[in-house]
C-alpha cells in the first residue's frame, strides 16, 4: 500500500538517523581532514591527530571485557610486530623478484600452518587477508575444479550447488551471492547445534561440488561432525571445506592441552580444504588468515592468470593483487615468539575459561547454554522456563559493566569468544552476569527499549528488505565524515 510504504520509509530513515548519531559523532578540538592540505602537515602534528582518534571513545578492550576482536594483546607482542610492520613496511609480495626474502616468510607461514593441520604430503596453500577471503577462495577453488575436473563443459555456474549448514559463517553466503551458484542450506540439530548429517545428505545431488563444516562455528562455538561430513565427502567424490578460522590456534591444540578434541583437520579423509585465521588464535596482526588444500590442484583452481593482457602475462593467487607485505612479515613474526608451547599455554588457558564460564551458566536457572561448545566460544540464552527475561536486556545490562557481548539469533542468544584477556576476567565474568541477571529481573523496564527491542523488531519484520535497507544505512554512516 503506497501510504504504508512512506510511513515505512520514514521510519526506516529516522532509524538511520538514530544510528547515524551513535556512529558519526563529533571529536572535540580535531581539524576535519575532507581534502589534501595544500601544505604538507608536520610529522608531530599528524602523530598527535592519529592518538587523539585512536583514543577517542573507544572501548577499552585492555580490561578483557569485550567478545573476541583482540585475541592477545600483550604489549611485547604488538612491540615486536610493529617492528616486524616497520622492517617490510614497503613491501609487497606481487613482486618476488623484489621482495624475495617476504617470498619465504609466506611460504614459511602457510608450510607453518599445514603442519598444525596435520596435512598429507602434497598439500599446499595460500595466504589471504582473512578469514572471508579465505572462504571465498576455497569456494571458488571448488567451483572451478568441478568445471575442469568433473567433464562439464561449458558450464553454467548455477549447476554448481554447495551445501552448507544454516551456522556456517555469512561469508559463505557472501561467496554465493557473489559468484552467483546455488547453494542449499541445512538445519543443525536444535540441542547440540551441529549440523545435521542425514540433512547434509539428502542435499547432495549431481550438480554439489563442496560441503561444508566449521570447527568451530562463529555463533555457538561448536565443532560439526568432520569425520561424517568426510565420509559423505569420499562417497559422492565432492569437496570439504572444514572452516577453523575461528578455531583457528586452539583446535590443533585441545588434545595436549587436556580437552576433548574432534576431528577437525587432514587426518579426516575426506577434508579437501582448510581455513585458518591466523590474526584470531594465531595473535597475527588483522588481515591475516592461511586457505589449505589437500592438493596443488586445487589449489591452482584457486589462482587467477591472464595471459593475453597489455600489461603483460598475470597471475595472482588471490582477491587482491598488491598485497601489504608488513602483514606478512608480523604473522611471521607473531608466530615465531608464540612457538608451539605459547600457543599450548593459550589454548589451555582460553578454553580452561570457556570451561569454568560454560560451569556456571549451567547452574544458573536463568540461562541455558546453547549447543555443544568444545572451543573458546560459548553461547546462551534464557531458560525455556524464565522466557520472560530477554536475554538481549541481559547483554544491554552487563554492557553497563562493560561487557560487549555478540547478539545471535535463531534462536536468540549471545555470545562470548574468550581470548587472552578474558582469562583474566573469568570471576569477574561470571559475578557479572549473575548481578545483571538480578537486576533485569528487578528492573524488567529499564532494559526493554534497547537491544531487546531492536531485535524482537527485526525479528518481527515480515519484510526482511527493510532491515537490509537499515543495514545498507548503517554501512553509509561508516562513510559519513
Ligand atoms: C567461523 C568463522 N569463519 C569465518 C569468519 C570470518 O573471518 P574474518 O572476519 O576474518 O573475515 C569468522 C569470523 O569471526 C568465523 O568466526
Amino acid at each position: 500500500m503506497p501510504g504504508a510504504s512512506t510511513a515505512i520509509d520514514r521510519e526506516v530513515e529516522n532509524t538511520i538517523k538514530e544510528i547515524e548519531k551513535t556512529i558519526v559523532v563529533p571529536i572535540p578540538d580535531d581539524v576535519p581532514r575532507l581534502v589534501i592540505p595544500d601544505m604538507g602537515v608536520p610529522d608531530d602534528d599528524i602523530l598527535e591527530q592519529l592518538e587523539s582518534r585512536r583514543d577517542f571513545g573507544a572501548t577499552s578492550w585492555e580490561d578483557g571485557k569485550v567478545s573476541g576482536v583482540v585475541y592477545h594483546g600483550g604489549k611485547d607482542l604488538v612491540d615486536l610486530t610493529n617492528k616486524a610492520f616497520a622492517l617490510f613496511n614497503l613491501s609487497n609480495p606481487l613482486h618476488p623478484d623484489v621482495f624475495p626474502g617476504l617470498r619465504k616468510i609466506e611460504a614459511e607461514i602457510v608450510k607453518m600452518v599445514l603442519d598444525l593441520y596435520n596435512a598429507p604430503d602434497g598439500a599446499c596453500g595460500a595466504t589471504t587477508s582473512g578469514g572471508t577471503e579465505s572462504i571465498i577462495m576455497a569456494v571458488r577453488a571448488h567451483i572451478i575444479w568441478a568445471r575442469k575436473h568433473r567433464g562439464i563443459s561449458n558450464p553454467n555456474m548455477q549447476v554448481f550447488t554447495f551445501v552448507f549448514p544454516t551456522t556456517a559463517h555469512a561469508a559463505f553466503e557472501k561467496a554465493v551471492e557473489y559468484f552467483g551458484i546455488e547453494a542449499t542450506r541445512v538445519p543443525v540439530d536444535s540441542k547440540s547445534q551441529k549440523v545435521d548429517i542425514n540433512a547434509v545428505k539428502r542435499a547432495i545431488n549431481r550438480n554439489t561440488c563442496l560441503i561444508v563444516g566449521s570447527a568451530v562455528t562463529y555463533p555457538h562455538g561448536v565443532a560439526d561432525d568432520i569425520e561424517a561430513l568426510g565420509k559423505l565427502a569420499e562417497k559422492y567424490k565432492i569437496g570439504l571445506h572444514v572452516d577453523c578460522c575461528l578455531g583457528s590456534f586452539i583446535m590443533p591444540f585441545l588434545k595436549e592441552a587436556g580437552f576433548p578434541a574432534p576431528a577437525f583437520d587432514f587426518r579426516v579423509a575426506g577434508v579437501t580444504s582448510i581455513s585458518c585465521d591466523t590474526h584470531k588464535y594465531g595473535f597475527a596482526p588483522k588481515g591475516s588468515s592461511v586457505v589449505m588444500y589437500r592438493n596443488k590442484t586445487l589449489r591452482h583452481c584457486q589462482y587467477y592468470t591472464i595471459t593475453g593482457w597489455p600489461g603483460g602475462i598475470y597471475a595472482s593467487p588471490s582477491i587482491a593483487g598488491s598485497r601489504p607485505g608488513s602483514l606478512i612479515a608480523g604473522c611471521w613474526a607473531a608466530m615465531l615468539k608464540m612457538g608451539k608451547m605459547g600457543y599450548l599455554e593459550s589454548c589451555r588457558d582460553i578454553v580452561g575459561c570457556r570451561v569454568r564460564i560454560q560451569a556456571a551458566i549451567e547452574v544458573m536457572p536463568e540461562l541455558e547454554v546453547i549447543g555443544d561448545p568444545c572451543a573458546s566460544v560459548i553461547a546462551f540464552g534464557t531458560a525455556s522456563s524464565s522466557s520472560r527475561l530477554n536475554i538481549f536486556a541481559i547483554m544491554d545490562a552487563m554492557k553497563t559493566r562493560g561487557w560487549i557481548l555478540s547478539p545471535l539469533q535463531h534462536p536468540e542468544c549471545v555470545h562470548l569468544a574468550c581470548t587472552r584477556l578474558t582469562v583474566l576476567v573469568t570471576d569477574k565474568f561470571i559475578q557479572d552476569i549473575r548481578d545483571a541477571i538480578d537486576e533485569v529481573k528487578a528492573e524488567p523496564e529499564k532494559y526493554a527499549k534497547g537491544s531487546a527491542a531492536i531485535y524482537g523488531m527485526a525479528v518481527a519484520i515480515p519484510d526482511q528488505t527493510i532491515v537490509e535497507d537499515i543495514c545498507n544505512g548503517f554501512i553509509d554512516t561508516l562513510y559519513e565524515v
